[in-house]
């Protein structure tokens, strides 16, 4: 009865509104400031191809996945999971904790981000060869990065307190285009400088010397956290989606655009930094440093005005993915625990500034506090993205595929036979059999090539521990 009473959801205005709206909470500091770094690290192309294959063999079926049981249940997701299958809930409550924890370190860099759109204009480019060091101490310092990231924060409680349609939905439509643009004219820039080549070279040769079980382990989790999936993001977005709309086709486009912008990142950020003779195993550090020395260099206005323009859109790309995961805890605590929008926003983001504060920290004044062996932000990001959101994916690919009946998904991914869907029975394959299997079998491999075991046995530890206790959600 309670279910009936919400499956009367609001849904997206327009079409181009939901798919800005999905592809706004994809595209975020994932792809132009983790999908690189990742990259420099793993050795590039090799990495990028392993990245490739599990978009399109795991992250597509999933996002495909997640829209049809949020769009049939209407529901977020623990109460998605739960109105068909009460034992279920504990893989919503995963995903809401995964939201949770993404969001103790991600608002620490769309601080930096932001900080970085007002920097351009205040001397951050003066000496493009002291950018590199900059990076290094505003990071570390311990005041200036907590005031960023919470001004960050406060403008996605702000945004999420409203309720997200309009700001988000209108924000997505004008800024995802320009992002695109921006990271054209950065290419351009970037492919014509001396040396350039060395840094085409080093994303589309591959040297499979550099591929160890951790690399599949950092593609396939990068892959989730990039397309937003294995926390029910895409869930409560599908909750949204009207019933006419094509499922399979609107996931494709997301998926499409998502890794364009991932590859365009790439494309943009390695031949400038091999011409500039820097590491590609730089880190987080990456974008931050490798984009403001190439405007530093342009130089006058025109390099100040591109560079504030970028970070105004990279703020604007993180916002619209943060905001999507504040949604999936707040969406949680209205739904399942009866919490008032505003109260539920101010509740998590709260506990979320106080992560991000540990996480910031991190990297200075608290760098020798570890968990586990790591400091807070990679205890939150580790843990979020080498394990939780993979396995995360993994259980909603078994609920599919084994728990959910094949002819009713089947008339949810036609809409009910009104539109094809050539590849239902692969699709459905996918899930049942390869998805699990594949992501176990990562996961295992992973997990005995990284060098943070202790804190993977403890994020086994702690699903296991959801399992059990989820009845109580
Ligand atoms: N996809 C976002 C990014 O690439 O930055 C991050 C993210 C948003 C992950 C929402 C998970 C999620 F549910």
């Amino acid at each position: 009865m309670q279910q009936a009473e919400m499956v009367q959801r609001e849904n997206w205005r327009t079409r181009f509104g939901f798919i800005m709206a999905a592809a706004g909470s994809a595209i975020g500091l994932g792809n132009i400031w983790r999908f690189p770094y990742l990259t420099g690290e793993h050795g590039g192309s090799a990495f990028i191809i392993i990245y490739l294959m599990c978009v399109i063999f795991v992250g597509l079926s999933i996002m495909i996945g997640e829209f049809a049981v949020g769009r049939k249940s209407g529901l977020a997701a623990v109460g998605a999971y739960k109105a068909h299958d009460r034992r279920w809930s504990f893989a919503g409550a995963l995903g809401v904790l995964s939201g949770f924890f993404i969001m103790g370190f991600y608002p620490v860099v769309g601080g930096w981000s932001l900080a970085y759109m007002v920097k351009s204009v205040t001397g951050l480019l003066a000496v493009p060869e002291a950018v590199g060091d900059y990076f290094g101490a505003f990071v570390t310092s311990s005041v200036e990065p907590l005031i960023w990231m919470l001004i960050y924060l406060a403008i996605n409680v702000y945004i999420v307190a409203r309720g997200v349609q309009a700001g988000i939905e209108t924000a997505g439509k004008i800024l995802m285009p320009s992002l695109f643009v921006l990271l054209v004219i950065l290419i351009i820039r970037s492919v014509t400088l001396p040396g350039a080549t060395e840094g085409l070279k080093f994303l589309f040769a591959p040297d499979w010397s550099k591929v160890t079980g951790s690399t599949f382990l950092a593609a396939l989790g990068q892959a989730f956290f990039s397309l937003s999936l294995g926390m029910g993001c895409m869930i409560t977005y599908g909750s949204y989606l009207s019933k006419k709309e094509n499922i399979p086709s609107n996931a494709l486009t997301v998926v499409t655009m998502d890794t364009t912008a991932a590859l365009l990142a790439a494309v943009a950020i390695f031949p400038a930094l091999f011409s500039f003779g820097m590491e590609p195993a730089q880190g987080p550090g990456l974008v931050f440093v490798v984009v403001p020395t190439i405007f530093a260099q342009m130089g006058g206005v025109l390099g100040m005005i591109f560079s504030v323009f970028f970070f105004a859109v990279l703020t604007i790309a993180a916002l619209t993915s943060s905001v999507s995961l504040l949604e999936v805890v707040v969406a949680y605590l209205i739904d399942e625990q009866k919490v008032e929008r505003r109260k539920a926003t101010i509740l998590a983001s709260t506990v979320m500034a106080i992560m991000c504060v540990l996480s910031s920290l991190s990297m200075g004044l608290l760098s020798g506090v570890t968990l586990f062996g790591v400091g807070f932000f990679d205890f939150f990001d580790i843990l979020t993205d080498k394990i939780f959101l993979a396995i995360g994916g993994m259980f909603l690919a078994i609920f599919v595929g084994w728990f959910m009946d094949k002819e009713e998904l089947r008339s949810e991914l036609t809409n009910d036979g009104t539109v094809s869907f050539g590849f239902f029975e692969l699709w459905y394959n996918l899930m049942k059999y390869f998805i699990p299997l594949a992501i176990l079998a990562v996961a295992v491999m992973g997990i005995t090539a990284i060098e943070q075991t202790s804190l993977m046995l403890f994020g086994l530890f702690i699903i296991l521990a959801m399992m059990v206790f989820s009845k109580k959600l």
